[in-house]
């Protein structure tokens, strides 16, 4: 029987750091209401030049040198954002341009948050499919580029950075399950509304502020907890597996205590929930890879420890992996 394994992690984040404390100074907020409402304590910003692409691009070399794998041995590049360096070409075809993977064909996947899981199990079924051969797998955003810095409701939320993982055919259990899910009846619940066919880009759309996020957060919130614990039981059933098995579990990083909440909900202790929401806000389809990347890197996952993503967005949409390490 074959697998797909994960052969290499690899993270990037700008240096660029945007404590609580500016965020005062930008809106009416506070670090205690920050922290208390969400438990993030700062967030990345990229530069002016700094694109989703070039993120990327940083996240996936990690990630290549870590499998030991070359460019030119990528089959199949996907990555998930909501923030394409363009609305066309995709970042994945300047990502593999950049990279020189000659042979890989390569498209961005657009799930919201649940990007990089969608891209994760996109990319497991092709490998399997084909029989053969690797994939490079990310998730990457500059969401500070589509904030709104006068909305102090979302503006504190988010950050920016990338996550990527190559993943190959194995002989040893690797991917053992994966559920995705979506609901458009939720759309209008996190929306970026105008710059495309509904609402094209025009002066109105721009002193309307509408190429920005939208959100209703009381919603999202609700939605987020029981789409955790409905997503993560499902993929532990379809690999007939149980909470107990889990040696790590690694949600979407948006809110502390949409974590904490579904983590109480499936009996999952504290010590086994990765958080690192606190470092980096909410990076969308970029928090589970780099959560991932910085796991695995500070020995907090190790040979053959079962790994649960859990991801959720826009969409809506949700997703879950379950992977044999
Ligand atoms: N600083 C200070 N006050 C703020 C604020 C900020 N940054 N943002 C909102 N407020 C205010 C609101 O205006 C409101 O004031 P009011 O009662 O006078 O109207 C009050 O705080 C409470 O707002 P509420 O929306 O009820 O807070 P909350 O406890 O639900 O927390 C979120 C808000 C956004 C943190 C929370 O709903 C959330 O995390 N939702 C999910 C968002 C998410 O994860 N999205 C991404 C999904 S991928």
């Amino acid at each position: 029987m074959q697998w797909v394994r994960v052969l290499g992690t690899g993270s990037s984040v700008p240096e660029k750091v945007l404590t609580n404390f500016d965020l005062e100074h930008m809106v009416d907020t506070s670090d205690e209401w920050i922290t208390t409402r969400t438990g993030i304590k700062e967030r990345r910003i990229a530069a002016p030049s700094e694109t989703t692409s070039k993120l990327a691009l940083e996240a996936a070399w990690r990630a290549l040198e870590a499998a030991q794998v070359a460019p030119e041995e990528i089959d199949c590049i996907i990555v998930g954002t909501v923030t394409p360096d363009m609305l066309f070409p995709s970042t994945a075809c300047l990502l593999q341009h950049a990279l020189g993977a000659k042979r890989a064909f390569a498209f961005d996947l657009e799930a919201g948050c649940t990007g990089f899981v969608y891209a994760l199990a996109v990319a497991e079924k092709y490998l399997l499919a084909e029989g053969r051969g690797k994939a490079l797998v990310v998730g990457a955003e500059t969401l500070s580029k589509i904030v709104d810095w006068q909305d102090r409701a979302t503006c504190v939320l988010f950050g920016d950075g990338a996550g990527a993982a190559v993943v190959g055919l194995g002989d040893r259990p690797g991917i053992l399950a994966t559920y995705l899910g979506a609901d458009g009846g939720g759309a209008h619940l996190l929306e970026l509304p105008a710059g495309c066919s509904r609402m094209p880009a025009s002066f109105e759309t721009v002193e309307k502020r509408l190429h920005y996020i939208k959100m209703n957060g009381n919603e999202v919130f609700k939605f987020a907890v029981r789409i955790v614990e409905e997503a993560s039981l499902e993929v532990l059933r379809k690999a007939q597996k149980t909470v107990d098995d889990v040696k790590l579990f690694i949600p979407h990083q948006a809110n502390i205590r949409i974590i904490q909440s579904a983590a109480k909900r499936l009996g999952i202790p504290e010590e086994k929930v990765f958080v690192n929401v606190e470092k980096y806000g909410n990076t969308s389809s970029a928090s589970i890879p780099i959560a991932l990347d910085e796991a695995s890197r500070s020995g907090r996952i190790r040979e053959g420890d079962i790994v649960l993503l859990v991801g959720f967005g826009a969409g809506l949409t949700w997703g879950a992996a379950l992977i044999q390490w």
